[in-house]
């Protein structure tokens, strides 16, 4: 389905580029967490990093006939330093997300009739605040100098719902089945 309105397609641009670099800086902030001796945070920066991945990817395809050249302004976060800081700037970013960026963008979405994209930011939207929570648990620990623990982390790759164990048969957000989820 083409992409008929202007301020959507500008805020799918917008997420795919914070999506983009939440990707990045997850990776970076996993491999600094794994060289600091918490090598289960580490997992789940990557892990949510992929679920990142997933987003950006959902944005840029409902995005795929809007072919050509463009600046792109997103949220960002920087700062590299410890732990427990790195992980309040990643529930910074998400809580960014889950109490302005998406619900805007969702609601945009809706007033203008465009599905692909309703579909692509409720899927990033109800991820995000999943991320918010498990980075904000992880930080708890962090404070205590204490790793998280060592179950697998699953990531459905449809719609990037991220959970820590075996929880769920199928991915409660889009219905995918789990045995598609790829875990860390
Ligand atoms: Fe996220
Ligand atoms: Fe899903």
């Amino acid at each position: 389905m083409a992409l008929n309105n202007a301020m959507t397609a500008d805020f799918l641009r917008s997420a795919y580029g914070g999506e983009s670099m939440a990707h990045m800086r997850y990776l970076i902030w996993g491999d600094q967490a794994e060289k600091d001796g918490y090598p289960n945070i580490g997992r789940l920066f990557k892990g949510v990093a992929y679920a990142e991945l997933v987003h950006a990817s959902n944005h840029f395809t409902v995005l795929k006939e809007q072919v050509g050249d463009s600046s792109v302004a997103a949220g960002a976060v920087f700062g590299k330093t410890d732990i427990v800081e790195n992980l309040q700037g990643a529930i910074n970013g998400e809580l960014h997300e889950v109490d302005q960026m998406y619900p805007v963008y969702l609601e945009t979405a809706k007033f203008q009739n465009e599905k692909d994209a309703q579909r692509s930011f409720h899927f990033a939207l109800e991820a995000e605040k999943i991320h918010a929570k498990l980075f904000k648990d992880a930080q708890d620990k962090a404070k205590t100098k204490t790793d998280i623990g060592s179950e697998e982390i699953y990531v459905c790759p449809i719609c990037g719902y991220t959970e820590i164990g075996d929880n769920v048969e199928k991915c409660p957000v889009c219905g995918a089945k789990k045995d598609i989820f790829k875990s860390f």
